[in-house]
């Protein structure tokens, strides 16, 4: 029997996505992004992405479909971002999705986002090693996961104890006078400056702080750190070197994450780490990543940039690994999580023996 077609919609955030994939293959990945409406307040407004959505949702449907060659007759299970992210923008996709699955009579798998972006990888490299170190990296969560099976063994080893790494990436260059979102910005950027110009402080890094926060981050300390160079600069009349802010930063960034994720793999005496969010996509994190987890025999999984940034593949991929795997779906009757923690795969799941769509 060929492996079930599923119907992936993403809404947690700003992206409308719409991806479909079989087995582990992508067969259409539509995106309608309302990232420009919300720039010029330098960050996401809710009620403007949740109209967005709204307007996009069914065409982005017709669009994956059309792309992928199918018609909604062909979609065998639906699975949809349950949570975390924006209440009034989640609500839009799971009442899209539900609508979906109940009048095709199929099963509809409410989806946790972090773990759709550790499971997008399968699209690029095929299903995930088991056990495998995921390095967690987005706009609004960071952490280190021990992933045993990715559709429902998730065991948190660390996380950010403030600002998620994104998060630290636009806060910095907004500082910089850079446009939303800004971590290609400073990707991009940094690539003209010198990452060793200015030594900023690597947050949780010391010996007793390995102690007690050995796979947590911290980059609130490092954005302070940024802001105090940059404003005594700037009231000292001195040109900012934004270049070599921009690539220290980033610099003091990937140091930690890389180091951090090397160490759990170690820690936990595993050899695949799987990356993924929207700062993975970071070309720098990429190349320290590859050179450090080569010097230590770990096989090293990150997707390609487009896959890293919210999308509908990523919610696709994980469905299609819950339904492939026999995982039971979610009672219709599902709810949305804006706080969802990482180690909940699927929400509100059907016992066995309960219909299923
Ligand atoms: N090349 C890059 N370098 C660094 N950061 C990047 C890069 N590309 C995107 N980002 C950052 O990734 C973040 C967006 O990632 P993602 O779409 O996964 O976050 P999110 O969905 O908003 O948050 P979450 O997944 O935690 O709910 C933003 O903070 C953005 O600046
Ligand atoms: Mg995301």
């Amino acid at each position: 029997m060929s492996p079930a077609i599923v119907m992936g919609i993403e809404t947690s955030c700003d992206e409308t996505g719409v991806g479909i994939v079989q087995g582990t293959e992508l067969l259409a990945d539509a995106v309608a992004s309302s990232i420009e409406e919300h720039a010029r307040f330098g960050g996401v407004v809710p009620e403007v992405a949740s109209r967005a959505h709204l307007e996009a949702m069914t065409p982005t449907i017709h669009r994956a479909l059309a792309d992928a060659r199918l018609t909604l007759g062909d979609v065998d299970a639906i699975a949809v971002t349950a949570g975390p992210g924006l209440m009034g923008a989640l609500l839009v996709g799971v009442a899209a999705a539900k609508g979906y699955a109940f009048s095709l009579d199929v099963p509809v798998f409410g989806v946790n986002h972090l773990a759709a972006h550790v499971a997008v990888d399968r699209l690029e490299h095929g299903p995930l090693p088991q056990p495998a170190v995921a390095l967690l990296v987005s706009g609004g969560h960071s952490s280190i996961l021990r992933v045993d099976d990715i559709t429902h063994d998730v065991t948190a080893l660390g996380a950010t104890i403030d600002d998620a790494a994104g998060e630290a990436f636009d806060k910095v260059a907004r500082l910089l006078g850079l446009p939303f979102p800004g971590g290609p910005q400073i990707d991009l950027l940094a690539k003209g400056g010198r990452a060793d110009a200015i030594n900023f402080p690597r947050g949780l890094t010391a010996a007793h702080d390995l102690q007690n926060h050995r796979h947590d981050f911290s980059f609130s300390g490092l954005k302070t750190s940024v802001a105090r160079w940059v404003q005594s600069r700037q009231r000292e009349g001195i040109e900012v070197p934004i270049a070599d802010v921009a690539a220290s930063f980033q610099e003091a960034v990937i140091d930690v994450l890389s180091r951090k994720a090397v160490q759990a793999c170690r820690d936990e005496g595993i050899e695949h780490l799987v990356v993924g969010g929207g700062v993975a996509a970071n070309s720098r994190l990429r190349a320290e990543l590859a050179a450090r987890c080569s010097d230590h025999g770990i096989m090293l999984r990150v997707p390609r940039p487009a896959l890293c940034t919210d999308n509908g593949a990523m919610v696709a991929a994980l469905g299609a690994a819950l339904a492939d795997s026999g995982k039971s779906a979610s009672e219709l009757s599902f709810t949305t999580s804006s706080g969802l923690p990482v180690t909940q795969v699927v929400v509100n799941q059907m016992r066995f023996g309960q219909h299923g769509g």
